[in-house]
């Protein structure tokens, strides 16, 4: 038996967590068995590898210390949670995966493409979702819903905005490449809260009958 793999991706600020909670509730009303995680974290030892890379200032970490973390904290998530999962039958919603160490670590920081896709290779074995969600926003609404976070969670979002502006142009050219691929579904992330989470659930609905 094997689960159902559905990936929400898109810029900061585009309310994907939030949606991805309200997704995971809403397959768990409809009877399915779901789990709901996030990158980088989404178990123990990956939420501790996560404290090491939005905490504290840009400079912290060289370029390719972050998106080796970023891809042991993804080792530590796929293997030791959502590969189980998926083999027991169960639905995974996780909050961000490897697109966005493209769009960030190759497109943010100008990182070499193909050694980042062997390292996803390495850190994920393969596993492609069933159902990428990509989430689209204007830019400007984007970076103001994403600075008017309050947390500790400042690291990225402290970039300057050339920063910014880079890892938007790598998302979509990361999420075109991937709709090419393999089941992508846009979602228009403007809106209330409500209208988004419906959007989201007829795209769920259209790819998977079964599903609520
Ligand atoms: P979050 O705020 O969506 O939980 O993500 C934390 C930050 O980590 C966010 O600014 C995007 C960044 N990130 C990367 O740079 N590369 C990655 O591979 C992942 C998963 C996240």
């Amino acid at each position: 038996m094997t689960g159902r793999f559905i990936v929400i991706e898109g810029p900061d600020g585009t309310g994907k967590t939030t949606q991805a909670k309200r997704l995971a509730d809403a397959l768990a009303g409809a009877g399915q068995r779901v789990i709901q995680v996030r990158e980088p974290g989404g178990c123990p030892s990956a939420e501790r590898i996560r404290v090491l890379l939005v905490e504290g200032e840009p400079g912290d970490l060289l370029n390719w210390t972050e998106a080796l973390l970023m891809n042991a904290a993804r080792h530590e998530l796929v293997e030791r949670v959502i590969r189980p999962a998926l083999e027991a039958g169960q639905w995974v919603i996780c909050d961000r995966y490897y697109h966005s160490t493209l769009a960030y670590q190759g497109g943010g920081l100008g990182l070499d493409q193909s050694k980042l896709e062997a390292l996803i290779e390495m850190a994920t074995g393969g596993l492609e979702p069933d159902l990428l969600l990509a989430f689209a926003l204007t830019p400007e609404d984007a970076l103001t819903r994403a600075r008017e976070r309050d947390d500790e969670e400042k690291r990225f979002e402290a970039r300057e905005d050339s920063y910014h502006a880079r890892v938007r142009h790598a998302y979509a050219d990361v999420l075109n490449a991937a709709a090419e691929r393999g089941e992508t579904a846009e979602i228009d992330a403007s809106g209330s809260v409500e209208d988004v989470a419906e959007r989201v659930k007829r795209a769920v609905a259209k790819q998977f009958q079964d599903a609520f």
